[in-house]
């Protein structure tokens, strides 16, 4: 059941999607070869909570964190831990979801950890984040959830990454996650239709070689079955009663840096 959103209900969601963008343009400057990913952790929940947000993550279906740290061949869902230092030449996916009035902003980004990253990182990073305004672009009403997949799919195969199959954008409100599921691979035309009111992500996880995924034994750290790299990229929308499209979760920062597709 997809829960359609008013003009007011989404206004209403901007909160706690622009609170997300901000923690995300903070963590940015925390990012550095020696600190921990618990130091991120520590730092998102304080920020959330100061800013009168509610760190989503925290305690959802058993997750121990206030935030989500992927690096390297991690997928998504990295548990933050004060053993996981960041290195130079990581890459690392932050995945803030804030809670404010009741609704959630949901986004990610990746980030580099020092200056010595490798090439191929560098492209993984730039295509999945290409990839992800790719699908941005198919939004519209009429249009189908196919649209966005095969945008996305077609884009990061091309380029020679492959799409993970295991994890879907979602709708997304006073939930976390609802209906629809935003497969990041698909047939144009095929899917879900899309239409006034609703409110979803889109999250593409984009991998270095096969895009199989297996969750280690922790029960939440998904990474890639091969060891290759992965990289995501995610923001939340809404469609309103208009037909405009307008992206909740970026901030003026990520706006000036927005590739162009
Ligand atoms: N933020 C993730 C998403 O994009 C979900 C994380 S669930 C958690 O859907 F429990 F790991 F935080
Ligand atoms: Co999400
Ligand atoms: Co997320």
């Amino acid at each position: 059941m997809i829960v359609l959103k008013t003009d007011a209900e989404i206004d209403a969601m901007r909160a706690a999607g622009a609170l997300s963008a901000e923690i995300l343009d903070k963590v940015e400057d925390l990012i550095k070869p020696g600190i921990t990913t618990l130091d991120i952790d520590v730092f998102v929940h304080e920020y959330t909570i100061r800013n009168g947000g509610i760190p989503a993550p925290l305690n959802y279906r058993g997750f121990p964190k206030s935030v989500c740290t992927s690096i390297n061949e991690v997928v998504c869902h990295g548990i933050p831990s004060s053993k996981v230092k960041l290195k130079e030449g990581d890459i690392i996916n932050v995945d803030v979801t804030s809670i404010i009035d009741g609704y959630f902003g949901d986004t990610s980004r990746m980030y580099f950890v020092g200056s010595n990253i490798l090439p191929v990182a560098r492209k993984l990073t730039e295509v999945a984040r290409s990839c992800l305004f790719r699908g941005i672009k198919q939004v519209k009403p009429g249009a189908r959830v196919g649209d966005i997949g095969h945008a996305i799919q077609s884009y990061a195969e091309k380029q020679g990454f492959s799409v993970v199959r295991e994890f879907v954008g979602h709708g997304i409100g006073r939930t976390f996650h609802e209906d629809p599921q935003i497969a990041h691979y698909g047939q144009p035309g095929k899917g879900t239709k899309l239409v006034e009111g609703m409110v979803f992500t889109i999250e593409p996880m984009v991998n270095q070689g096969h895009w199989k995924t297996k969750v280690l034994k922790d029960g939440w750290t998904a990474i890639t079955i091969d060891g290759g790299l992965s990289a995501q990229w995610e923001h939340t929308l809404a469609i309103k009663s208009t037909g405009e499209v307008v992206i909740l979760t970026e901030s003026a920062k990520e706006i000036s840096t927005r590739p162009v597709v």
